[in-house]
């Protein structure tokens, strides 16, 4: 009893206190030789609704993401992501390119509506649906690599919208937890790692408080607390489910993929910076790791949300509160945490005043700043932190018990005019990036794996084609799509054979040798508009053409008999 109270209370210490993480350790080492454990597993990451296209093929239904890309000024230069990089057509060529890098395994999403069109099981299943994602997983297993299944990369059917209002309605927790056994059903004999939801905190936020993302909705500073609740319990319904059903037939796992960006305060000696830059990590990430893993929210949200719900005269806080029964409910339901991380932020604390008005953003009375000498190649957001990434996943260690890590997503954009395949940038950042996540393996963090962002350039969401994050390049202008290898291919590559970083004289060669092989994709990439003029005029050109005879000899022919008669 006493010991199970000594145990409590060191829980309660470490949720509210964030754990031992030591804030002014930050060591920017110099680069670190060596290599990862044997069995670390290399692989790269992509979406559904980011690559598939066949948006409306094989009867598969519409999702939100389908809706929302077709309204006018939703996405930049109103483009869909109806065919992107026709992954859907095209899944067999890719995977051929992931046997070349030698991968590990790949992770991909199956989007809900392809299976369940209108969302629900009871109504119908598409079994051709069930076809493409089945032949996609025996493939990769014929090939070696082990397929990592997201169930939901943010493309909810439309009609569950339409019907209950999405993830602002808890019936969606018992509708995907009906499709998620549909996928244990048909696909879980072969796949034995599944995440719930990617990176909840973009669901939540860009989805339901600004309205950047799909469904759209701004209902700020409620909207998006109300819709992280139930994709939380969603998720943990789903692990019971897997856990009571499947888990002893199929010995699979279930993980949850959060997205989180590093907080370092501005200045590490004051206390009030500390404190800012842990309430920016609790707002990102513990938000939904500290309920699944400790039973509730981080005391600091529900104290800051709280006491500005009560301030703006409401008389219950905008935070939703989870029962006793639920606590334990969604309490230990992770058997990996799949991380998704890209970039840094500074952080100082900066009061709003209770006449701000709701927002999730205010609602963390802090400040972000970048240092302008961080390297910004592609994405406005994204700048390139790579000490952040250590820190990071050091305090996931501290905070949530060392879990079992997969790091789910990390990776570089370009912006679209740059077509320049030797990206020696994205090169430089996953050197870099990839040799913290080393130097934390070293620290002690569990980390099992690690997923390059992406595999593809893809439908980047309200930035559309404009922002490439594809290892491959695509030319979306060809309509047959074709792939061609950045420089960065062969450079993950090397990092994939050598299982990381061997050795200075070795390390130091790759990037000039993978620079070697761009110049002659570049060439290719070149030539492709050369092949699109060709194939317009094989497909336009001589059609044309030929009918124009056929029409004019029909008319000499008629004119012809004319005269005789
Ligand atoms: C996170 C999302 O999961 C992914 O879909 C997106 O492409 C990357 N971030 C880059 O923005």
């Amino acid at each position: 009893m006493l010991r199970t109270g000594v145990r409590l209370l060191a829980l309660a210490l470490c949720v509210s206190a964030g754990g031992d993480f030591d804030w002014t350790k930050n060591e920017k080492t110099s680069f670190y030789f060596g290599t990862f454990p044997t069995g670390f597993s290399w692989g790269v990451g992509s979406s559904a609704y980011q690559t598939e296209g066949a948006w409306n093929t094989d009867g598969k239904g519409m999702s939100i993401w389908d809706v929302f890309a077709h309204k006018k000024g939703k996405i930049s230069s109103n483009e869909t992501g109806d065919s992107s990089c026709e992954g859907y057509y095209k899944f067999k060529d890719d995977i051929n390119l992931m046997k070349e890098m030698k991968l590990n395994h790949y992770r991909f999403s199956v989007s809900w509506p392809r299976i369940l069109p209108s969302g629900l099981r009871s109504e119908h299943v598409n079994e051709k649906g069930i076809r493409y994602y089945s032949d996609l997983i025996d493939l990769l297993l014929n090939s070696k690599i082990t397929p990592v299944v997201t169930l939901y990369h943010w493309d909810l059917p439309q009609v569950l919208q339409e019907k209950y209002g999405g993830w602002q309605n808890a019936s969606m927790v018992g509708y995907f937890n009906e499709f998620a056994n549909l996928c244990f059903e048909r696909f879980g004999n072969r796949v034995k790692h599944w995440i719930t939801f990617n990176n909840p905190w973009s669901i939540s936020v860009e989805g339901y408080e600004t309205g950047e993302h799909a469904p759209g909705l701004r209902t700020r500073g409620s909207g998006a607390y109300k819709a992280a609740h139930h994709i939380i319990k969603a998720h943990a319904k789903v692990w019971h489910t897997y856990d009571m059903k499947w888990r002893s037939k199929q010995k699979g796992l279930i993980g949850i993929s959060l997205s989180a960006d590093w907080g370092e305060p501005v200045d590490v000696s004051n206390q009030r910076d500390v404190e800012a830059a842990e309430r920016y990590i609790h707002f990102y990430l513990g938000w939904f790791a500290t309920p699944l893993f400790h039973g509730d929210y981080p005391a600091v949200m529900k104290e800051y949300i709280g006491r500005k719900s009560g301030q703006q005269g409401l008389g219950a806080s905008r935070l939703p509160v989870f029962s006793p029964q639920e606590k334990s409910y969604i309490r230990g339901t992770v058997d990996f945490l799949g991380l998704g991380h890209y970039t840094t932020r500074y952080v100082t604390q900066k009061n709003y005043p209770s006449g701000f008005g709701d927002s999730y953003f205010a609602d963390r009375d802090l400040a972000e700043l970048v240092d302008p000498k961080w390297p910004d190649p592609g994405s406005e957001w994204l700048y390139s932190v790579p000490w952040g990434f250590r820190r990071l996943l050091n305090f996931v260690k501290t905070q949530y018990g060392n879990p079992m890590i997969y790091v789910t997503e990390n990776g570089v954009s370009e912006k679209m005019p740059c077509t320049d395949l030797c990206d020696d940038w994205r090169m430089q950042y996953f050197r870099e990036y990839i040799n913290e996540l080393l130097k934390a393996v070293r620290d002690g963090v569990n980390v099992k794996g690690y997923t390059a962002w992406s595999l593809l350039d893809g439908f980047e969401w309200d930035e559309g084609f404009s922002e490439r994050f594809g290892l491959y390049f695509v030319d979306f202008r060809n309509k047959n799509k074709p792939r061609f290898p950045k420089a960065s291919v062969q450079f993950y590559k090397r990092i994939i054979s050598s299982n990381g970083f061997p050795s200075q004289r070795e390390v130091e060669s790759w990037k000039r040798k993978a620079v070697e092989t761009c110049s002659s994709s570049n060439q290719l990439l070149a030539a492709d508009p050369l092949i699109g003029h060709m194939e317009m005029v094989t497909e336009i050109v001589v059609p044309t053409i030929c009918t124009l005879c056929i029409l004019l000899s029909a008319v000499f022919f008629m004119f012809l008999l004319r005269r005789r008669l």
